[in-house]
């Protein structure tokens, strides 16, 4: 349900940041691992490279601390004024200790307190339904939210219904009071745990705590069923943009973009069709970094930052394990 008791504080995105690693694996490189081509690959899912951080000792909060660097550098904003960091992810560094407090500390945020938040490839948005309703309560001022994934440390390369998909990454995003009533507006975030079956990393929690039974199974990768995945988040995410635009009384010639999780570009444009959205209106990144999880709808604002501006209406969907879902209206604050 749309909140009704909201205060008038609104939230809003104010700055943006993103990172990811240099090195790369293109579907050239894949063809040598698994039975796959770059034409396959291409036709059905969009995907040309995904970057890959394959460096010794660094781990997710690396992503996310230059996400995050680059976000207050490029502002100048300084990090002892930031009040919460969310780090949204399902590769935390380890299990415990959680990641968020080692990317607060790296980058002196001495006066925040940092948690993580596991939603998968919903990660953001239910990161941003947080931090909205911390702003919006009074409560804090200054909230990061990080999007970051090093599913690199998840994928099985022999498996190449994975291995194609996915990326490392990170964007960051702040969230403040809006200073001019622009933000956000409205989010419509759902999840159903009967479908954890379809998109998990089986082993490694409390149910199958890792054994070498758990490793000669190989459930310490990620594994999906990709035809039911695609076939729910195609309908989940036209769903939950539907319900956003239908209580926000939104045509579709106001909304100036639509930044859609980049899982596959024909999840994308089946979710446009369904929604009758205009493609040019429909941010895409994928061809270059693939499925970052987390990751993907922060680093879309990051890599499209200059195309948005102060007052652009703009629509967020994504799905992702769990299963979760959702979308997201907001009005973007600056230029
Ligand atoms: N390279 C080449 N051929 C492949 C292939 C690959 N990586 N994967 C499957 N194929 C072949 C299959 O063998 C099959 O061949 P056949 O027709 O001769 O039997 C054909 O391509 C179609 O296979 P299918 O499994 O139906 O492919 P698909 O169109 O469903 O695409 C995914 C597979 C994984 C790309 C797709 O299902 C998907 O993107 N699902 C969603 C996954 C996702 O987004 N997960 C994260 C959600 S946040």
């Amino acid at each position: 349900m749309k909140s009704n008791n909201k205060t008038h504080i609104k939230a809003a995105i104010t700055a943006v940041g993103g990172y990811v690693p240099e090195n790369f694996i293109s579907n050239k490189d894949l063809e040598k691992m698994v039975d796959t081509n770059d034409d396959w690959i291409t036709a059905r899912t969009g995907i040309k490279k995904r970057r890959i951080l394959n460096e010794k000792g660094k781990g997710t909060s690396y992503l996310a601390i230059n996400a995050a660097n680059n976000l207050l550098s490029k502002k100048k904003i300084d990090p002892e004024t930031i009040d919460l960091v969310i780090v949204s992810t399902i590769t935390p560094d380890f299990h415990c200790a959680s990641t968020a407090p080692t990317v607060a500390s790296a980058i002196n945020a001495k006066n925040a307190y940092a948690f993580d938040l596991s939603a998968a490839c919903s990660g953001f948005l239910f990161g941003m339904s947080s931090a909205s309703s911390y702003i919006e309560s009074g409560r804090y001022k200054k909230v990061l939210v990080i999007g970051a994934d090093m599913m690199s440390s998840i994928v099985d390369y022999n498996d190449r219904s994975t291995s194609i998909l996915f990326g490392d990454g990170a964007g960051a995003v702040l969230v403040e009071p809006s200073k001019n009533g622009y933000g956000w507006e409205d989010e419509y975030l759902r999840s159903d745990g009967i479908g954890a079956e379809w998109l998990k990393v089986k082993s490694g929690g409390s149910l199958f705590p890792v054994s070498s039974q758990t490793l000669k199974n190989k459930w310490h990768f990620i594994t999906q069923d990709g035809k039911t995945v695609f076939k729910s988040a195609v309908s989940e995410m036209a769903n939950a943009t539907e319900q956003i635009i239908i209580r926000n009384k939104l045509d579709s010639d106001d909304i100036k973009y639509m930044l859609p999780h980049q899982a596959n570009k024909r999840i994308i444009d089946a979710t446009a069709e369904k929604i009758n959205l205009d493609k040019k209106k429909v941010l895409m990144n994928i061809e270059e970094y693939g499925n970052t999880t987390a990751a993907t709808i922060p680093l879309l604002m990051y890599d499209y930052e200059d195309k948005l501006k102060k007052g652009d209406k703009l629509i967020l969907a994504a799905f992702g394990a769990g299963l979760t879902w959702g979308a997201a209206y907001l009005t973007w604050a600056y230029n």
